[in-house]
């Protein structure tokens, strides 16, 4: 995939980062907690190799589940996912198998990267082959067409009873080839329960790569998945050459939309402020390594969506999908959500976009902070002061923890 491969970061921090190198030299001398674990990841795409990577980099052992036989086989002989990750070595302690069951029950902790359409039936293969004990991470984001259900709707549906607590999420700004390259990168955990965060948090923290930590599961699911519509919107905002004006103004009001939107499905906005909000939002409506973005540009220039996707060689761009799901959410919800709905109706209805920005440009005009949201923000809930060891900064003086 091109997206993945191509070069995310500038030469002069690509070098400067090599100079300073966290590659192991021998096992768990790059992450912050000793503990070895036996990571499975489901999912061998750009971000299912580039975690693979990154925790085999670690030290942890890793076994790869590869849909395509070409992917195995080339991980576990070439070292590189040629079809997926092209240009990134793979050590040769990662492997990887075409077998989901041997996957699945290989691991402690089960990374699912899985588009959101493969998500069900993925996990239906593995349900027996679970532990008790085993933690699983979805790293997928998107929303369902027909069920409108996000990642973890779809596996407490799937997955029995007990496993539940053991669900965690994780969501941010995370290029895969920015991961693959080490690019400082900062990510958010969300869990119901703390402690299956906090093990996450520990087992997948770097000096290159930092994870935070939530309960706001559905804040991060929802930022994660809408800021993708966004980013096509972004897109066509810059194919059709409407400059820095035209993607601050979408880049703002959309933010205001996704938390109007997540809000109103129980979520805090102060976790839209965060990573796997504006962050995301930031990265992906900027950045050109967005395949979301980069499918906006391209219908903005006056492509035809089917001639995209036709190019992208299997690689999934989920915020078309997602402005579907992101739509008939809205409605339902009774939420007005502008960007998205006319993103749905450029991609789903044919509709011309400047007809689309010049409808809602020409709204009643109204206030800029939404009632419920102003008020969700002064509702929501403070999280307790870490204890001292817990990720609380010990700076002289210093009473607040940044
Ligand atoms: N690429 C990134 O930088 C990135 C970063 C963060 C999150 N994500 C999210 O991770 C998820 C996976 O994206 P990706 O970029 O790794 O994928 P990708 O587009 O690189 O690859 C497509 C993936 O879909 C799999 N697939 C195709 N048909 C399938 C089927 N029938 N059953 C099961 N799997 C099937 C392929 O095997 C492959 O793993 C998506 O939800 C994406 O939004 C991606």
């Amino acid at each position: 995939m091109a997206a993945a491969g191509s070069d995310g970061g500038s030469g002069t921090v690509t070098a400067a980062l090599a100079a300073h190198s966290t590659s192991p030299a021998s096992p768990r001398s790059s992450g912050l907690s000793s503990e070895r674990t036996r990571i499975a990841v489901l999912g061998g795409g750009a971000w299912g190799t580039s975690l693979a990577l990154h925790a085999a980099r670690m030290g942890h052992e890793v076994l790869l589940w590869a849909l395509e036989p070409e992917v195995k086989r080339a991980v576990n002989e070439e070292h590189e996912n040629t079809t997926y990750l092209k240009g990134f070595k793979l050590p040769e302690s990662l492997r990887a198998s075409n077998d989901i069951k041997e996957v699945a029950a290989f691991g402690e902790v089960i990374l699912m990267v899985i588009p959101t359409p493969f998500v069900e039936r993925t996990v239906a293969q593995v349900v027996d082959a679970l532990r008790d004990s085993s933690i699983l991470v979805s790293c997928t984001k998107g929303i369902l067409n027909d069920t409108l259900e996000t990642p973890n709707e779809i596996l407490k549906r799937v997955l029995p009873a007990r496993l539940h607590p053991r669900l965690a999420y994780l969501s941010g700004p995370s290029f895969a080839a920015e991961v693959a390259k080490e690019i400082p990168t900062a990510v958010t955990v969300a869990a119901d329960n703390d402690d299956v965060a906090k093990r996450v948090q520990e087992m997948l923290s770097t000096p290159r790569f930092r994870c935070y930590r939530t309960h706001d599961v559905a804040g991060v699911e929802l930022g994660g998945a809408l800021k993708n519509v966004l980013a096509i919107a972004c897109g066509i905002s810059d194919g059709l050459g409407f400059g820095s004006n035209g993607r601050a103004a979408l880049i703002t009001r959309g933010l205001d939309e996704i938390t109007r939107l997540a809000v109103a499905a129980g979520a805090s906005p102060l976790t839209l402020a965060g990573l796997s909000g504006i962050g995301d939002i930031v990265l992906t409506c900027t950045g050109d390594l967005s395949r979301n973005r980069t499918v906006g540009i391209r219908l903005g220039k006056g492509e035809k969506l089917e001639d995209i996707t036709a190019t992208m060689g299997g690689a999934v761009a989920e915020g078309v999908l997602t402005s579907r799901s992101a739509h008939h959410l809205a409605l339902e919800k009774g939420i007005d959500c502008p960007v998205i709905s006319g993103i749905y109706r450029v991609i789903h209805e044919g509709a011309d976009p400047v007809d689309v920005v010049t409808q809602n440009m020409s709204r009643p005009l109204k206030p800029e902070v939404d009632r419920r949201v102003a008020q969700a923000a002064h509702l929501a809930e403070v999280p307790p002061a870490p204890a001292r060891g817990d990720g609380a900064t010990a700076v002289p003086g210093c009473v607040v923890d940044c």
